[in-house]
């Protein structure tokens, strides 16, 4: 079976909308077909400031919900970054391969960084894409599922895999990033013309998959969409409409097509009242899955322990081979 690897944040309170359709959905669908790994990158999240007790409380979150979403244990291998300890030792290996100036390329620390400024944003936020190029290349992943936001750090691994593949011998396989088009980037509700994100302009913007079931059919039925009236896919002149048709048909597999002829004639408000329904259908029984898994902390934590295991198995081989060809004394 080729093997699909993929990390993803603990963040505070929940994952939203563009995380699900955009990763989770084909994180779900890639245990199927592949031997998969997926991560909560308690690492990462340390790039900027966290508070102890609730980074703790947000990597269980975040196991919870990923379970939730589908992730099936006996079909896939899930885990916490920092219980796989080879993660931060192959990222060393990594950050001495990798240019300063690569790295200083890299559009999200750019964005990041500006937002903080200069002297907040930490060395680690600079390494973060490095470490994300440890956590792909230690499984020897083929292909990565991930929002269009992650593509520059999957060619950034793939970069990095040939130049040490050429400089010390074949070690790495060269993945690829699985990105699905057309839910490549979800759009924020209220400014179709950003991405939804935690950092969005206003809560009202964002679907968080754990708010209120009601407060998630209100944010869809304020949705901005245009002056037009007419329910058709166009994100360059009707990028919130579009945004909306994408999001109902990911959720209910109905095609675009079908859904434009659906509503041909109506109006807008009946599109946003039918997929506020299907929003909630989705969210509810996500919620409820969730707090059983928060409610049995055990078995969350039993769960991370034999991903861990799993995980170890695998990336410890990797990095004995990588420590050996860069020509690091074995311990005897
Ligand atoms: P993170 O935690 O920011 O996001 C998790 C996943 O959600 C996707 N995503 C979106 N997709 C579509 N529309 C959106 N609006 C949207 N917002 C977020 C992201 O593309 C991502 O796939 N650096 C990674 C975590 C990471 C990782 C890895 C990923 C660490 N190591 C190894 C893959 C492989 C990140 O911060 O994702």
């Amino acid at each position: 079976r080729p093997r699909a690897l993929s990390g993803i944040q603990p963040t505070a309170g929940s994952f939203h909308l563009g995380n699900y359709l955009g990763a989770i959905r084909q994180y779900v669908a890639l245990q199927e077909t592949h031997d998969a790994f997926y991560m909560v990158v308690d690492l990462h999240a340390m790039t900027v400031p966290q508070e102890p007790a609730q980074l703790r409380a947000n990597t269980r979150l975040a196991a919870a919900q990923l379970l939730a979403a589908g992730l099936d244990p006996d079909r896939c291998t899930l885990f916490v970054q920092s219980h796989v300890p080879e993660h931060a030792q192959l990222g060393w290996v990594m950050n001495c391969i990798a240019g300063f100036g690569e790295a200083s390329r890299m559009t999200q620390f750019k964005d990041k960084s500006a937002k903080q400024g200069a002297d907040r944003a930490t060395v680690g936020l600079f390494t973060y894409p490095i470490l994300q190029v440890a956590d792909i290349l230690l499984y020897q992943a083929d292909t990565v599922p991930v929002g269009e936001d992650q593509r520059q750090h999957i060619e950034l691994t793939r970069d990095l895999a040939e130049r040490f593949n050429t400089r010390f011998g074949d070690t790495f396989n060269v993945p690829a990033a699985h990105i699905v088009k057309e839910v490549a980037k979800i759009y924020d509700l209220q400014d179709p013309a950003i991405k939804m994100s935690k950092s969005a302009s206003t809560p009202k913007g964002l679907i968080n998959l754990l708010d209120e079931p009601k407060t998630t059919g209100k944010k869809v039925k304020s949705a901005v969409t245009d002056t037009d009236t007419v329910i058709r896919f166009d994100p360059v002149e009707k990028p919130g409409v579009s945004n909306l048709l994408t999001i109902y048909s990911t959720l209910t597999g109905t095609s675009v097509a079908e859904l434009e002829r659906e509503y041909e004639g109506k109006m807008y408000g009946a599109l946003k009242t039918d997929l506020a329904e299907v929003m909630v259908e989705f969210v509810t029984p996500f919620r409820a899955r969730t707090q059983e898994y928060l409610d049995d902390p055990e078995t969350l934590d039993s769960v991370l322990a034999k991903g861990a295991e799993k995980a170890r198995a695998v990336a410890a081989e990797t990095l004995a081979t990588a420590y050996d060809r860069v020509g690091l004394l074995p311990a005897k």
